[in-house]
């Protein structure tokens, strides 16, 4: 039954792809679909709040509706492209990455006058005059699941050389939405019911002039070809630890890339600086044979009577990377009967209601909630205990091991099932102690001919 999640992410073969992308277009319109979160998106809102003798003063809220996908730093980036000549006269708790040609204006000069501008949202500091709410938090949004009140961010744009009324303003087009890298695609923006406000008191509601929707939508094959993280696997009734694939996610290859990566301890490590992200945020991963910068650890510790636990290690080999708010979300039939969790917070997720197999574990804030860089540190673990549903229980066929592991919402590469660990075979051990029993009578049988 592993064997449909196995090899998901295996690139060798380009009709795959092709196979795979083809499904993944045919199903939805924007590219993406996640089985685990079937209706995340980040929706993005522009609520126009007042008109101007040009133009208007908009608010534009960013909520993340993912279930366990958050935006880290360096954040996220937006982009769209004007419909006419629209500039942007100011902003609040955001800015344009880049002002363009505004040479037809005399005085008052804008903000931005590009076709396409680029907004970034400003760092945690920012002066009180150049903030709104849920701004400035340098682009961080958290995931619903994990922490729903950060799970927003908003900015406030005052546009000019625009429409001037609900009749007249014409919507952004072709909106993109950068986290920082590519995996998000937007659909366009659609006029809907205009949203309501509670002021301060919670006694009057104010209402939007006009507010229109943007949704996007993530997908793992846009933002990256190769994996991310992979999964090895061990537990008490076998000494074998199952190791994650070689080459997961690349290859070391010390003739052609020397230096991709560092092994550990060396004295490269020493350089000062070498472990200070750089503007691309390219790993600096310490040399093993799957190559991943997570590896997520799978053991099956103990038995009991009505009990099972299985310890769960996440471990960071990449030098340059500390992950905050990390989480991970693991499926297995048992999760339904999850007894204590230790040192992890937790939440089942339900994507299709009826089936609760599927968990989401992150690291209890200001405990464990950041993965620190690859080293000593540079790991999270935890215990978990499931009480036994008798009826399908079992350590055979490998119905330990999870189906299914995703690290910061990008799934996980698992070793093929028919490498996982097997449950010693009752005849084999049988065998064995047959061949004891009668190797011992052989030396018995020897030394009595001998002393005779
Ligand atoms: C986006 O997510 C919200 C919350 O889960 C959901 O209500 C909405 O329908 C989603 N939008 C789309 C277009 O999937
Ligand atoms: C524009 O606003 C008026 C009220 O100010 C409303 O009656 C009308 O339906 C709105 N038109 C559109 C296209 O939203
Ligand atoms: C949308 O953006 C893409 C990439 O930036 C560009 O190729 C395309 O022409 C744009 N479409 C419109 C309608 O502006
Ligand atoms: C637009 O976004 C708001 C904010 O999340 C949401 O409440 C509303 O349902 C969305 N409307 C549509 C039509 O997606
Ligand atoms: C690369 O070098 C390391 C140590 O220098 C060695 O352990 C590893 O086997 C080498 N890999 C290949 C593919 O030659
Ligand atoms: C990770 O965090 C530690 C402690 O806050 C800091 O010393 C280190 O420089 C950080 N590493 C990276 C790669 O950001
Ligand atoms: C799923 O299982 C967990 C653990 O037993 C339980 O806490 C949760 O309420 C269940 N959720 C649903 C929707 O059945
Ligand atoms: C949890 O385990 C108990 C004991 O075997 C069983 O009776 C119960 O049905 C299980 N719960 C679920 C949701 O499977
Ligand atoms: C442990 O599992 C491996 C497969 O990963 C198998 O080759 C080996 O025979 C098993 N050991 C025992 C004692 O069953
Ligand atoms: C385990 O036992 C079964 C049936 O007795 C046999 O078919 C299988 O080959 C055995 N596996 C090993 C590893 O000995």
């Amino acid at each position: 039954m592993e064997g449909l999640n196995s090899r998901r992410w295996c690139f060798t073969s380009p009709m795959l792809v092709v196979f795979t992308l083809t499904i993944v277009f045919a199903f939805s319109p924007t590219g993406a679909y996640d089985p685990l979160d079937p209706n995340g998106n980040i929706t993005i809102k522009w609520d126009v709040i007042s008109w101007t003798p040009d133009g208007y003063v908009a608010v534009v809220t960013m909520y993340n509706f993912q279930q366990y996908r958050h935006i880290q730093a360096p954040g996220w980036s937006l982009g769209w492209t004007w419909a006419k000549k629209e500039v942007i006269w100011s902003m609040v708790g955001a800015q344009a990455t880049q002002q363009g040609d505004c040479s037809r204006f005399k005085g008052n000069i804008p903000h931005c006058c590009l076709k396409t501008p680029n907004v970034v949202d400003l760092l945690p500091g920012t002066p009180y005059n150049q903030q709104i709410a849920n701004c400035c938090k340098g682009g961080v949004i958290a995931s619903w699941a994990q922490d729903p009140i950060n799970a927003v961010s908003a900015f406030q744009v005052s546009v000019g050389s625009a429409g001037t009324s609900n009749t007249t303003v014409r919507l952004p087009k072709n909106f993109t939405l950068k986290a920082p890298g590519p995996g998000y695609t937007c659909g366009p923006a659609k006029k809907v019911k205009s949203s309501l406000f509670l002021s301060a008191d919670g006694r009057r509601f104010t209402q939007a002039l006009m507010t229109w929707n943007v949704t996007c939508t993530y997908s793992q094959f846009l933002a990256q070809k190769t994996p991310t993280c992979c999964v090895s696997l061990s537990s008490f009734y076998n000494d074998t630890i199952v190791p994650c694939p070689v080459c997961t996610c690349g290859c070391q290859n010390n003739i052609t890339q020397p230096g991709t990566c560092v092994e550990q301890g060396s004295q490269v490590l020493k350089t000062p600086g070498i472990n200070t992200p750089t503007k691309n945020f390219a790993p600096l991963i310490q040399c093993t044979p799957h190559m991943c910068p997570i590896r997520i650890h799978w053991h099956v510790k103990l038995n009991y009577k009505a009990y099972w636990r299985v310890k769960v290690t996440v471990t960071n080999f990449n030098y340059r990377m500390n992950y905050s708010q990390w989480n991970i979300v693991a499926q297995h039939p048992n999760f339904d009967n999850i007894t204590q969790l230790f040192s992890f917070d937790y939440k089942p997720l339900t994507p299709y209601g009826t089936i609760n197999d599927t968990a989401m574990l992150w690291g209890v804030k200001y405990y464990n909630d950041m993965l620190m860089e690859a080293g000593p540190d540079g790991n999270v673990q935890s215990e978990i205990l499931f009480q036994k549903d008798m009826q399908t229980f079992t350590f055979k066929q490998g119905w330990a091991f999870p189906r299914r592991i995703y690290f910061n919402g990008d799934d996980c590469v698992l070793p093929p099932p028919d490498a996982y660990p097997w449950l010693p075979n009752r005849s084999t051990s049988l065998q064995i102690e047959k061949a004891f029993i009668f190797v011992v009578s052989l030396l018995v049988s020897v030394s009595l001919l001998a002393s005779l």
